[in-house]
């Protein structure tokens, strides 16, 4: 082992050798994170055939890679919260006892790394130094995983000076499960087809992931550490990790309001972060910048007010779906210096997936290594095809991206998929009753994931997925983290996915969301312009900025705001299922705000809208 002299870190180097003696890797390789370093490492996947070299006039700098088929997501039936007790991970996810979980993975880890090289990957999750920031180290056999890391963390040898000689890491852990015979001829994509497991310790901080390479199975600072492992480590210490977004939102006056904001995954996160204006609001000054697509990690500052990073330094956005028309930031981000997962290739050495601008290629090379043609009956990117891009190269990046300190958050905003019920946009009472509105967010499962459309997944904050431990103890860090901020931010819900009676989108979405957060940073910065509704404050048609907007009357407003009280009240009685499933911890708060809310929608006789016109 060449350990390099920046590591005066015993215990990094202890546990470094002792990975090593377990996993038996033929060499151990400590990155630095150098573009040298990056450049060599491409190559090498370049002469492995794990990487294509893209054209360098279309896609300079630019990489595809094609997974095995087996490993094209995150698995969640394979990720388990490992705590000591059964009830710290809560019902909502996979479980074993820490002691079973490592006599399970031990044999697989023992020589799982034989026949290849295994990388010491050092990583600072947020801005190097910054006091919300923390430090990962991660060893892979998966040299694809090492240049993602690149573009997703800062990743290198200043690592090593922030942790000095004894400074705290979160140990990360990652081979393919792929381990290869002497002589033994590898393939593009080494990975285990039949085992696979997401393991995170809580209590040790520690997190094992077997026999993917895939996303943020293995790329392990994204959702295990930032947000599983995280997740325990805001509750204990006061923070908050989450699955949210954070942009900052640009008046023509200059004033600037910072928003987080949680969609469940598969909801257009990244096109909001990057939203770009109608004409309209741009002509007046109205700017929209991104700070995070995707993880948010919050702290309170001394002032009272509650400060942001992104931990993340790119984005590992789907690819499909993704054009001029619906996120022109994404695409000029894309543009140089990219990995690209599953995608298509096109015959000029391009890349190409469903939705991107102008008409599909004659002939490509789909996802899986197969000729393509419009004719083709399967996708010629697979739906969770990914670009690895930088942030630093999108065109409307905030310039506090980067601030150690965090950007101040004004407002939250919550949103899901849902096809009715639930309106455009309102305004929670207040932070108790914004948990709630959060905590019982729904969104309705897309065919592609699901198999079937329509039916309301409960994801409580967007974290289903991603909460380290109960999800009832989730709420009640969130409820008594309000009680002690002096100027908790706003809560908002918004819904962009309404339907109409035929079935048709009501709301045009992308760009034209901005009216809706104009409507927030408004309500956020205290200004007037709402109506009480039993469910919270109402944007009336009048309150808000219709200039320039096409092909949606004040009658579609109506639909797209619409409260059923009887589709409120099946809402409401839904939420049971979830309180019940987490009934050994769920905040009393979340009981009392339910019948306080459907004693408020049958508070009078009539019909409640009455009380709120939308007109
Ligand atoms: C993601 C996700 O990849 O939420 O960000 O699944
Ligand atoms: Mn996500």
């Amino acid at each position: 082992m060449n350990i390099p002299a920046a590591v005066r870190h015993t215990s990094l180097k202890k546990w470094v050798a002792a990975m090593a003696d377990q996993m038996q890797p033929d060499e151990v390789y400590w990155c630095d994170g150098s573009q040298e370093e990056y450049d060599r490492m491409c190559q090498l996947l370049v002469d492995a055939g794990t990487f294509i070299k893209l054209d360098p006039e279309k896609r300079p700098n630019s990489f595809l890679a094609r997974s095995d088929p087996s490993d094209v997501a995150r698995v969640e039936d394979r990720t388990f919260i490992c705590s000591l007790s059964e009830q710290d991970a809560g019902p909502t996810n996979n479980w074993m006892h820490p002691r079973q979980m490592k006599e399970t993975l031990k044999p697989l880890f023992n020589g799982a790394m034989k026949g290849r090289t295994m990388y010491v990957i050092p990583f600072s999750m947020g801005p190097l130094g910054s006091p919300i920031a923390q430090i990962g180290v991660q060893v892979t056999d998966s040299p694809y995983v090492v240049v993602n890391m690149k573009i997703m963390t800062r990743m290198g040898t200043a690592v090593y000076d922030v942790l000095g000689k004894k400074g705290p890491f979160i140990p990360c852990v990652h081979t393919v499960g792929a381990p290869l015979e002497p002589g033994e001829k590898d393939v593009a994509w080494p990975c285990n087809p039949d085992v696979k497991y997401i393991v995170h310790y809580p209590e040790e901080r520690a997190i094992w992931s077997y026999g993917s390479g895939y996303g943020g199975n293995a790329l392990l600072g994204k959702k295990c550490l930032a947000l599983r492992i995280a997740s325990n480590m805001a509750r204990d210490e006061g923070w908050l990790a989450e699955h949210m977004l954070i942009m900052g939102v640009e008046e023509p006056n200059g004033t600037k309001t910072y928003i987080g904001a949680a969609f469940p995954s598969a909801c257009g996160k990244t096109n909001f972060a990057m939203i770009e204006p109608p004409k309209s609001f741009a002509k007046k000054g109205w700017k929209v910048t991104t700070v995070g697509d995707d993880i948010a990690w919050i702290k309170p500052g001394d002032d009272g007010k509650l400060y942001a990073i992104n931990p993340e330094a790119g984005y590992f956005g789907v690819a499909p779906g993704t054009s001029r028309k619906t996120n022109p930031s994404a695409v000029e981000s894309i543009r140089a210096n990219c990995i690209f997962t599953n995608v298509a290739l096109t015959d000029d050495g391009d890349v190409w997936w469903e939705g991107m601008d102008g008409d599909p290629p004659a002939h490509a090379i789909d996802w899986r290594g197969n000729d393509w043609t419009p004719d083709s009956d399967s996708p010629a990117a697979h739906p969770n095809a990914r670009f690895t891009a930088p942030a630093a190269q999108n065109p409307v990046i905030d310039d506090k991206w980067e601030d150690p300190k965090g950007v101040p958050i004004k407002a939250f905003v919550f949103g899901g998929r849902r096809s009715n019920t639930i309106p455009l946009t309102f305004q929670a009472f207040n932070w108790a009753y914004g948990v709630y509105l959060a905590a019982t967010m729904g969104s309705e499962t897309t065919a592609a994931a699901f198999g079937k459309r329509g039916i309301v997944r409960r994801d409580p904050f967007a974290m289903l997925p991603f909460a380290g431990y109960h999800m009832g103890d989730y709420f009640n860090h969130w409820l008594s983290f309000g009680r002690k901020i002096q100027n908790p931010p706003r809560m908002f819900v918004v819904n962009w996915f309404r339907r109409d009676a035929d079935g048709n989108f009501v709301w045009p979405g992308f760009g034209e969301n901005m009216r809706i957060l104009e409507w927030i940073v408004n309500r956020a910065q205290g200004r007037a312009m709402a109506v009480e509704s039993p469910i919270g404050w109402m944007p009336r048609y009048q309150d808000l900025n219709w200039e320039g907007i096409e092909g949606f009357s004040e009658a579609d407003f109506r639909t797209a705001m619409s409260v059923d009280r009887d589709d409120w009240d099946k809402e409401l009685l839904q939420h049971d299922e979830l309180f019940i499933k987490l009934y050994d911890r769920i905040p009393k708060e979340m009981l009392a705000i339910k019948d306080l809310t459907l004693s408020a929608m049958w508070r009078t006789p009539d019909h409640w809208e009455l009380r709120y016109d939308p007109t």
